[in-house]
């Protein structure tokens, strides 16, 4: 079964025949909010809204761990990630879409592991491609066969929120690679590692970052919904074509 963790702009899956929800518990507490089964073209498909369903939980304060485990638990055999991000690099702009290749984690002090616990041995997790690599090629024949231009990698640098950044941080992200800036890819992506599920992401750029482009003087916020709700339904065609293939 396929499950996508749906962002800011992405609260539900029009295109998700649904079956069922079910409020699962973890021992790491509760999910956002319920999970939606259903199908989409005869496929299985389960659906979480990361930030809850009323978009109430901000990005620092998502229970990552209950998302993940509650997703894996369920069976899910792949997590795709849909989540709106700042367009730093100069080729992006509001209303593209992003398959993204690498991670740098700016977050702190949210819970990041599953292996906290001090009676267990000390675990660590490769985490040198931190997205799938098949799940990722299987993303972009989706997007192909979707007829959705995307771009085919960018670094997503991931910063603690909820606040934007300032310029200067956006300037220090280029510095160090990043192409896109957003607040939630981690710790979910080591999340999904920890527990072997692959997972991959579909960045949609909502806005240029702090200082950039029409950003140059502060981020509009009036244009956003409108940008993230015209750009969703392409990250949706790519997820239902994924279904098919996965
Ligand atoms: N910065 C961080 N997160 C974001 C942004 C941004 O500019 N846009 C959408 N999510």
């Amino acid at each position: 079964m396929l499950a996508v963790i749906g962002g800011s702009g992405l609260t539900r899956l029009a295109n998700l025949d649904v079956s069922r929800r079910e409020v699962l518990r973890t021992p790491y507490g509760e999910p956002s909010g319920a999970v939606t089964f259903g199908s989409i073209r005869g496929r299985p498909v389960a659906f979480l809204a990361r930030h809850g369903y009323g978009h109430t939980i901000p990005p620092h304060e998502v229970n990552y761990r209950a998302n993940v485990w509650a997703l894996a638990q369920c069976g899910a055999k792949a997590i795709v990630s849909v989540a709106s991000v700042g367009g730093i690099r100069a080729d992006l702009k509001p209303g593209d879409l992003v398959i993204p290749h690498q991670i740098i984690d700016y977050t702190w002090g949210r819970k990041s592991t599953y292996h906290d616990g001090h009676d267990s041995q000390v675990t660590h997790i490769d985490f040198t491609h931190p997205y799938d690599p098949e799940l990722r090629a299987a993303l972009l024949e989706a997007a192909t066969a979707a007829g959705v231009a995307v771009l085919d990698s960018a670094v997503y640098a991931v910063t603690q929120g909820p606040r934007l950044e300032t310029a200067a941080e956006i300037d220090r992200l280029e510095r160090d690679g990043a192409g896109v800036v957003g607040m939630t890819g981690m710790p979910e992506a080591a999340l999904a590692r920890e527990l072997s599920v692959p997972y991959a992401a579909i960045n949609v750029v909502a806005n240029y970052a702090a200082g950039r482009g029409e950003s140059r003087d502060g981020i509009r916020f009036e244009t956003l919904d409108a940008v993230l709700a015209e750009a969703m339904g392409r990250a949706r065609a790519i997820i239902e074509h994924l279904a098919r293939i996965r």
